[in-house]
């Protein structure tokens, strides 16, 4: 075959050098046609759209072309030429073609319109799929966004550690790392476990947060974020959540909690508008293919102010509306903590827009939070989604050495593993704010997919840890 070096799809369909020799490479999504000439279509990865092989049957080898089946890759050298059946401006007339690798006949994804459930069995393939190459495509684009997002405020990128000995938010849901021999497992007279043999010397985990260590580095460089996995063993099967995550975390000195609002908008604000702007085409494909208000909705966040409003006024709305015959399934009242049912009421329901709710009750959060002088509410803010329900959680945190260490010795946190933490109350304080946004909530916003396994490739849920 001529060597012709190849072009992407994507860069092939804006062309309009019409006769020019190309080369295109990829995967065969259907093929059709008649005795004399076939169609295939063809993809790469590139772009959600295919590009046309026009094939004169009668020019090719017979064995060769049996081997152009569905899921075959082939290499193709050919003429541009000007389409008008295949629903782009360009397609190929094939003069060369090469298969590259054939397709096995039990390749599962022959037809259209497989369940989101089956093609999560081959989660190997399917970002084959148009909707799941979509899916990968907008979620790489969103990882560029908050990448660019920081960077250009000038935030340091900042590098947190996934095993850690320390419980930063406090809930003990956290996955053990460990190197002993749990099948002989050596215990102390007490029948406490020997840590002290263990690889770090102590009980290690993955992490649940890397705020702790980013407080620090906020102390010290100013803005920082992080950007990494996260890792949760809550038995929760529910569509929002994973045990294992990616979380953005920027931290901030000398914000308050206003400042920290008006980020938090900011940046989901920017993130929103880099998916219309970055990945029209597979924003419009998830649109047209599976909800038909996607464009709408994220249009719409761009256009209101978020509102905001204190943990109380959010309760004593939800009252209301039990008041007024609502049925909900979880309880309300003051000092409960919000299910994604309540959150989704005063977003969908009540304000129509998103929600930034702050000043919660302090029995519900974590430790670090800065405690207000009600004695009663710490400065926390969840930002709340259509859809969604909570996307953002954070707060400002607690400055002050005496009533963080207070708060942490109520909660029972044990002091041996927080000293490095307390440090920074005792050098030098001062306010700062942070948040955190879940990097696969904000795709199932921005993608419109309704269940969190389908915005990560490889999800990771109770009894599920298949490839
Ligand atoms: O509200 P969370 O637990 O807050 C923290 O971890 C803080 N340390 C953040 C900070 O202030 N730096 O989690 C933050 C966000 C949630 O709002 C949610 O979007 C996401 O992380 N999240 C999950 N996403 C998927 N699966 C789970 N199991 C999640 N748990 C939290
Ligand atoms: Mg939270």
């Amino acid at each position: 075959m001529e060597k012709i070096s190849r072009t992407k799809i994507v860069d092939l369909l804006k062309r309009d050098d019409f006769g020019a020799k190309v080369n295109v490479k990829g995967w065969v999504r259907t093929r059709r046609g008649s005795k004399q000439v076939n169609f295939i279509a063809l993809n790469d990865g590139s772009t959600i759209n295919n590009v046309q092989i026009v094939v004169d049957l009668a020019s090719f080898d017979e064995e060769m072309l049996k081997q152009i089946t569905t899921g075959a890759c082939l290499s193709v050298n050919g003429e541009m030429v000007e389409s008008v059946g295949s629903g782009q401006k360009v397609e190929v007339q094939a003069r060369e073609i090469e298969v590259l690798g054939i397709c096995d006949n039990t390749y599962p994804l022959q037809k259209k319109g497989h369940s989101m459930e089956f093609l999560r069995e081959i989660a190997h393939l399917r970002p084959r799929t148009n909707t799941f190459g979509a899916v990968f495509r907008i979620r790489h684009h969103m990882a560029i966004a908050i990448h660019k997002f920081f960077h250009e405020k000038g935030f340091y990128y900042f590098h947190t550690p996934i095993i850690t000995a320390s419980d930063a938010e406090g809930a003990g849901q956290m996955f053990q790392v460990t190197t002993l021999d749990m099948g002989h497992l050596e215990k102390t007279e007490e029948g406490a476990v020997k840590y002290d043999d263990d690889f770090f010397g102590k009980q290690a985990s993955l992490t649940v947060s890397g705020q702790l260590e980013g407080e620090l580095a906020a102390t010290a460089l100013g803005a920082i974020y992080t950007f990494g996995p996260t890792f949760r063993a809550e038995n929760s099967n529910t569509p929002r959540h994973l045990a294992e995550f990616w979380m953005i975390e920027p931290e901030v000195a000398f914000n308050d909690i206003t400042d920290n609002m008006d980020l938090a908008e900011e940046f989901i604000k920017y993130c929103v508008q880099w998916a219309l702007d970055n990945c029209a085409d597979d924003v419009k494909f998830l649109n047209d293919m599976f909800d038909k208000g996607l464009v709408e909705r994220l249009q719409g966040v761009l256009k209101d102010d978020f509102v905001r409003l204190s943990y109380t006024e959010g309760i004593k709305i939800l009252e209301d509306a039990v008041a007024n015959g609502h049925k909900f399934e979880f309880p309300v009242y003051w000092g409960a903590d919000l299910a994604s049912e309540h959150e989704r009421y005063l977003v969908e329901v009540h304000f129509k827009r998103p929600v930034i709710l702050t000043d919660y009750p302090r029995e519900i959060k974590a430790f670090y939070m800065k405690q207000n002088e009600d004695g009663k509410t710490v400065r926390a803010m969840d930002v709340l989604f259509p859809k969604i329900g909570e996307i953002i959680g954070g707060s400002e945190r607690e400055a002050d050495y005496q009533k963080l260490q207070a708060r942490i010795k109520e909660m029972d946190i044990p002091m041996k593993d927080m000293w490095w933490y307390l440090d920074t109350r005792k050098f030098g304080t001062c306010p700062h704010s942070g948040f955190g946004l879940g990097f696969e909530r904000l795709l199932l916003f921005v993608t419109g997919m309704a269940n969190i396994r389908d915005v990560i490739p490889f999800p990771r849920t109770p009894r599920n840890a298949e490839f």
